[in-house]
């Protein structure tokens, strides 16, 4: 069920622009506000009708930690990841943990990556709180994330995502994540879990 994306004036032009500004320096935080991103794009779907509140994203840091793992078992409701896990998952990859955390300073989004290594990062987990999806919040972290890791090298960027997630599909296809020729690989996360390897390259 975990999986993830990225960005930079060199990557497809998909993953470019969207909702504009990114460029808060990571540690300093900045605002978005996914309601504009619906209002700028046309979008008249279902998000239209509502207020979300401005959220924050900002590194992770240590204190995170028990706010961090109650989103996490929020969102992946069957398979959560061990709280030893997370610990080191913070513990290693704060600089590559962006968080959202809403008008209260709970967090309601993360995206966790790797740092790149030979040019290569994954996306090892993605997450929004339920009550915050559909806002352009994935979107917003994703395209962060993806060009922090652009800045530091990295040319390509996979991740692995469950081939009926839907939502999340949809979401890397549209920053221009291209799924593996071969399809799912049987059990690959574990019986029964089967993934789908997609990759996001850098144009030449
Ligand atoms: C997948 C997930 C991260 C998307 O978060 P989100 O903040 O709701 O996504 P966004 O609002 O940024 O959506 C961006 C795009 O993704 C796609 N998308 C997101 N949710 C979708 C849904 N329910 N159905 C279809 N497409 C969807 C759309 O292309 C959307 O663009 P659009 O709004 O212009 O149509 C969220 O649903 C989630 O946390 N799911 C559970 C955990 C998970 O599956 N994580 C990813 C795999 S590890």
């Amino acid at each position: 069920m975990r999986s993830v994306p990225c960005s930079p004036s060199s990557w497809p032009a998909s993953v470019q622009g969207g909702t504009g500004g990114r460029t808060a320096g990571i540690g300093t935080g900045h605002v978005i506000r996914g309601l504009e991103r619906s209002e700028a794009s046309g979008n008249s779907g279902s998000m239209s009708a509502l207020h979300p509140p401005s959220v924050r994203v900002r590194n992770v840091v240590g204190q995170d930690m028990p706010d961090l793992l109650r989103l996490d078992r929020e969102v992946f409701l069957d398979d959560p990841m061990p709280h030893s896990i997370l610990r080191q998952f913070v513990d290693m990859f704060a600089d590559h943990l962006l968080v959202a955390e809403d008008e209260d300073g709970r967090l309601c989004a993360y995206v966790l990556a790797t740092p790149p290594h030979r040019g290569r990062s994954w996306i090892v987990s993605l997450g929004v709180a339920s009550a915050m999806r559909r806002r352009g919040l994935a979107e917003q972290l994703m395209r962060e994330s993806l060009e922090n890791l652009r800045t530091e090298g990295a040319h390509t960027v996979l991740l692995w995502v469950e081939p009926t997630n839907k939502p999340a599909t949809a979401l890397y296809d549209s920053l221009g994540f291209v799924p593996d020729r071969e399809g799912p690989r049987p059990d690959h996360f574990g019986p029964g879990a089967d993934r789908i390897l997609m990759t996001l390259h850098t144009t030449p």
